[in-house]
């Protein structure tokens, strides 16, 4: 066990518990946590020809990102394979089955408004306690209808297509919207408008040295999810670094900072219930109106408030001495950070004709 905060997804000792769903293993890191059963994060371990049968949830949303091997997933009767690094976002009514193409394969998992977890616990009691039972067909199409989940026939005429082609499938290095920063570069996988308003999820490309924090309460947990590199983490005192493959799941009303230990480091903020894509889309166009709008801490303060972002202070680097990261903040020389996140902006916004936001095509916000 490492701490409370850090989940090692191949760490058994990190594990809530460990579920065996027939030929499939479940790790659980989290529990579905508030009203909309949000940031139910696992993974779950496939072998080479298991299936998922093509499947309808009315309820609830499912992401799944592909840490080991290769899927072939079919999604509203198309079909195309998608690999490690890439995302896979189900909304309610999208009709989906898989077929798992390695041994091995992890398939992690993010749910809200389903409770998975829940569900494989049920279904393993009803083994338990009734043998035979689960797979009786009437008592099956009951337990089924009872968790909203439509079973479909199987396709038959199947579009085989490029994954790129899929809209469900968030490919790696896709984003809806990506914004380019000297040091960091944040890419939109998922929007608000696919979740119900429940959340959005950002990938941050982050350089060794860039520093975030979030100093105000505020009633919403996080849940980061590090795929490359390392990020020490300061929660409450508490510090620690994570790496490839660790989720951070930091509970509601929690200061906590971080501080990106590897250039090329990868975190996907998996919980964002900040309005991150608006925030940054008025950002430009309140700057570009007026270079010195946000030249006023407070302004720029209540501004954050409004998309409920609670970052606290600039978002900068930190100077490195005998290029070692120095990671105490009474070692922040202000004069010398790069402000990375409205100061960079603010400069950019001045120089005439310079991109400094811009999508995948080079549409230029
Ligand atoms: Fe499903």
């Amino acid at each position: 066990m490492n701490n409370k905060y850090l989940i090692e997804a191949y760490n058994k000792e990190d594990w809530l518990f460990n579920l065996n769903d027939g030929t499939e293993e479940v790790h659980q890191f989290t529990m579905p946590e508030g009203p909309r059963m949000k940031n139910e994060c696992s993974d779950t371990i496939y072998q080479k020809g298991d299936h998922v049968n093509y499947h309808i949830h009315e309820k609830g949303c499912e992401t799944f990102y592909i840490a080991k091997g290769s899927v072939e997933v079919t999604v509203r009767g198309k079909r195309c394979v998608i690999t490690e690094g890439d995302i896979l976002h189900l909304p309610p009514n999208t009709a989906h089955g898989f077929t798992y193409l390695e041994d091995g394969t992890v398939w992690r998992e993010l749910f809200h408004d389903i409770d998975m977890a829940g569900g494989t616990i049920n279904k393993n009691r009803i083994k338990d306690n009734y043998p035979g039972m689960y797979e009786e067909p009437e008592f099956r199409a009951w337990y089924l209808d009872r968790i909203k989940n439509f079973p479909r026939e199987e396709p038959v005429h199947v579009k085989i297509i490029g994954k790129e082609e899929m809209r469900e499938v968030r490919p790696q290095g896709f984003g809806f919207s990506t914004f380019v920063f000297d040091k960091a570069v944040f890419k939109q996988k998922v929007g608000r408008w696919e979740t119900d308003n429940v959340h959005e999820i950002w990938l941050a490309e982050m350089e060794r040295g860039v520093r975030i924090d979030w100093n105000r309460p505020y009633d919403e947990s996080n849940l980061f999810f590090v795929a490359k590199g390392a990020v020490t983490f300061n929660i409450l005192g508490e510090e620690f670094t994570a790496r490839a493959d660790s989720i951070v799941h930091i509970p509601k009303f929690t200061k906590f900072s971080i501080i990106v230990q590897e250039n090329g480091t990868q975190v996907f903020d998996y919980g964002c219930t900040a309005r991150m894509l608006d925030l940054l889309e008025d950002y430009d166009a309140l700057i570009s109106g007026d270079p010195h709008y946000f030249d006023d801490d407070k302004v720029r303060e209540r501004f954050l408030h409004k998309y409920d972002c609670y970052i606290t202070g600039p978002i900068s680097f930190i100077p490195t001495v005998n290029n070692r990261i120095k990671t105490d903040v009474k070692l922040r020389l202000n004069s010398m950070a790069c402000h990375l996140f409205f100061d960079f902006m603010r400069q950019r916004a001045a120089e005439a004709g310079k991109k400094y936001m811009q999508d995948e095509t080079g549409r230029i916000f």
